[in-house]
């Protein structure tokens, strides 16, 4: 059987990607496709229980490498237990966030070394990467106060606007490294827009399969 498509959703914080993952959920569910809404950190009960530790404000202290190997260890654990057998049995696999940002993150944002990040990634997937990113893409201090207007920071959301200009930085790295696999999509237009950039976007994939 043909392996299902495996999308991911990137941005940095209080980009809309909730609402957009809603959007695409929709728009892959109506083209009669069975899909796997998921996200990271997280997407399983161990990975979840990382994520609760890695945004916890009381870890302020945790070291970047620390981080990393975390953001690593939630996602092995999410590839071997959700993310392949799902994509094996034929299913689409719809992922709030992946290895772009760790890439993003503890790479631009922590000045991680990329190579630590390319030897993990290696280990832990395999070859096996996303076939479409959406990357969705706002000057960070818009998406702040969106986020900030939201809830209660986390441990990410505490940090300064230096270290977001850094991680869209990435974001914007990574899309020209891989632009086959990765679609920015300008997040402050009107929602009728980024939407239907979306669509555009996935409709190769829709109909290819
Ligand atoms: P979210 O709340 O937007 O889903 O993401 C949780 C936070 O985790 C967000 O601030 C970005 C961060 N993150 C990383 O730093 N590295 C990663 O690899 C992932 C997946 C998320």
């Amino acid at each position: 059987m043909k392996r299902g498509c495996f999308i991911t959703i990137e941005g940095g914080e209080g980009v809309g990607k909730t609402t957009n993952m809603e959007f695409v959920a929709a728009l892959i569910r109506s083209a009669g496709k069975t899909l796997v809404c998921t996200r990271e950190p997280g997407g399983t009960p161990l990975g979840e229980r990382l994520r609760e530790l890695l945004l916890d404000p009381r870890y302020r202290g945790m070291a970047p490498d620390c981080e990393l190997l975390m953001m690593f260890a939630a996602r092995a654990q999410h590839l071997e237990e959700r993310i392949r057998p799902a994509l094996a049995r034929g299913e689409w696999v719809l992922c709030d966030r992946f290895t772009d940002a760790t890439y993003a993150y503890q790479g631009y944002g922590r000045g991680l070394p990329l190579a630590h990040i390319e030897t993990l990634e290696r280990m832990v997937q395999q070859g096996l990467q996303p076939d479409l990113t959406l990357i969705l893409d706002l000057p960070p201090a818009r998406g702040l106060a969106r986020a900030e207007a939201r809830s209660t920071p986390d441990r990410f959301e505490r940090e300064q606007l230096a270290f977001f200009e850094r991680v869209r930085e990435g974001y914007l790295a990574r899309a020209r490294e891989a632009p086959e696999r990765c679609r920015v999509i300008d997040a402050g237009q009107d929602l009728d827009r980024v939407r239907a950039q979306i669509r555009e976007a996935l409709q190769p994939l829709l109909e290819a399969t």
